[in-house]
């Protein structure tokens, strides 16, 4: 089976852990070679992220997967999102996840990781970047050229022709730090962008996880995927996120999405930009959606999906995350 090369770049949050959760289900499954998780600043800070990620590796028997610490970005006026996610970006369950089994001390800062592998393998591995893009603009800004040397760049991220999340018109990952994603968006002329346009519609409900458990009801994994949904849902309502419906927004699973189920996305060809001056427009995505002539699109921008067989999809990948080993 031909194995897919991916870096996850991830600040764990209740969504990233979705997205890993499915990714490392594709692993189980001979579909991924996992080559790194580099952790990110972003809905927490960098050395809770790479905690939480870890503590996900070793709940699910990935602890050997290597983990890369965040770059620190100071100059941010968007705080975190502890509001949405738990001080400990897991929705207070890290006390009842297994220990912290990577050392973050030790650990390699993500932009150094992302390079070293991105050189290691040239043209064949794929970055799926979830989280503010401060470790992919670091590792480009370190090595000029370096992220065209990935076979392709998935973002979660942006918001086109819906509201923002974090202002008005800015949604979290790029608004977090606006520099870092123009370095990302001027890398390359493929990124590959899926915006609140799409996750907006991606909504995980309590019913849909409950149901997944039943393949195997004693499952650590299935239990702790119930009570993140059950916590992130209850936030989502109060943040009102979900046009009042009973469930959260598991944003970051879209990239998935798109690489394995990509029958579930249509996407655009676009050029675009990030606002990083406006006073209040600072963050925000924008092409032209004139029909003019364009001739330097840098991306592809996802603006419709099929949420139900998404869902659908992730749901049944989970489960195999459920099976025991024997
Ligand atoms: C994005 O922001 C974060 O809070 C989520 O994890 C997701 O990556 C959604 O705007
Ligand atoms: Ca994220």
């Amino acid at each position: 089976m031909n194995q897919q090369k991916i870096i996850l770049d991830t600040d764990p949050g209740g969504d990233d852990i979705f997205a890993l959760l499915w990714l490392l289900s594709l692993v189980k499954q001979g579909f991924v070679e996992l080559i790194a998780v580099t952790t990110a600043q972003g809905n927490v800070g960098a050395n809770v992220t790479f905690n939480c990620a870890s503590q996900v590796l070793a709940l699910t028997g990935f602890a050997g997967i290597e983990l890369g610490k965040g770059v620190i970005f100071d100059a941010t006026e968007i705080g975190d999102a502890a509001y949405i996610h738990g001080i400990d970006g897991v929705g207070g369950l890290a006390e009842t996840l297994p220990q912290v089994l990577h050392d973050y001390a030790a650990a390699r800062y993500s932009d150094d990781l992302i390079i070293e592998k991105l050189n290691a393998f040239p043209g064949e591995i794929i970055v799926i970047a979830i989280a503010p893009l401060t470790n992919l603009a670091a590792a480009e800004t370190k090595s000029p050229g370096i992220l065209k040397k990935a076979k392709e760049i998935i973002i979660m991220g942006g918001a086109f022709q819906v509201p923002g999340n974090v202002t008005s018109h800015a949604e979290f990952n790029i608004a977090f730090n606006v520099e870092a994603a123009q370095t990302v968006f001027n890398s390359r002329n493929d990124i590959v962008v899926l915006p609140l346009d799409v996750t907006n519609q991606v909504i995980l409900t309590h019913v849909m996880v409950q149901e997944m458990t039943l393949i195997n009801p004693t499952n650590i994994t299935g239990k702790f995927i119930v009570e993140l949904t059950d916590f992130l849902t209850q936030a989502s309502l109060t943040y009102r996120q979900t046009e009042g419906k009973s469930g959260f927004l598991v944003h970051d699973a879209a990239t998935i999405a798109y690489l394995f189920y990509p029958e579930t996305l249509f996407l655009r060809r676009a050029k675009v930009e990030i606002e990083t001056q406006g006073r209040l427009t600072k963050g925000q995505t924008i092409f032209d959606g004139r029909h003019v002539t364009k001739s330097d699109a840098n991306s592809w921008v996802a603006l419709q999906v099929d949420a139900a067989n998404l869902l659908a999809s992730l749901i049944e990948d989970l489960k195999v995350l459920l099976i025991d080993e024997n």
